[in-house]
């Protein structure tokens, strides 16, 4: 056993592990965040997708003793009010069905917009090509990654329009 101290979501978390421990392990059974899935474990099914340092990355594959000081970012982490444009167009357009695979769709989906905002059939299916989902839930997936990136242009344009972005105390 080796302690690490991981970068996760956006906290300090220490654990012990073997140094080859998949990164998905440490996750779901250390520090409880359940919401990373596992598929296939060979990744081949993108359930277990979380952001290091922004980038998509299979968690089955990754060996704990790998990360070193990189962000790791899991669904819990990926908005503080679970109300990422992402998750707002899931629910409106009610795109899971058994919901298993759907941490894995979503992460890669946050990736992809935030490198493309505005991404045609064609991006959404190629970036998400390697996320499988058993119930088949495809169609939904990209309405819903059409939809948040909708959600995120408006709310892009409003934090613009003079006299909209106030918070509370009217700071900008
Ligand atoms: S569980 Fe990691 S890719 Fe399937
Ligand atoms: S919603 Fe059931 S596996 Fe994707």
């Amino acid at each position: 056993m080796s302690k690490y101290t991981l970068n996760g979501n956006g906290q300090p978390r220490s654990v012990e592990a073997a140094p080859d421990t998949p990164l998905l392990w440490v996750l779901r059974d250390n520090l409880e965040l359940v919401g990373t899935k596992f598929g296939c474990g060979i990744g081949q099914c993108g359930a277990c997708t979380v952001h290091i340092n922004g980038e998509p990355t299979r968690a089955c594959m990754t060996p704990v003793s790998t990360v070193g000081r990189r962000t790791v970012t899991t669904i819990e982490g990926l908005d503080a009010h679970h109300s990422h444009p992402l998750q707002q167009a899931w629910c409106e357009l009610d795109v899971p069905q058994c919901g298993y695979c759907q941490a894995g769709q979503i992460m890669t989906a946050a990736a992809l917009l935030k490198s493309n905002p505005a991404p045609t059939d064609e991006d959404i299916d190629g970036a998400l090509a390697g996320n499988l989902c058993r119930c088949a839930t495809y169609m939904r997936i990209r309405a819903g990654v059409h939809r948040a990136a909708e959600i995120a242009a408006s709310a892009s344009t409003s934090a613009k329009a003079p006299g909209l972005a106030t918070t509370k105390g009217g700071q900008q």
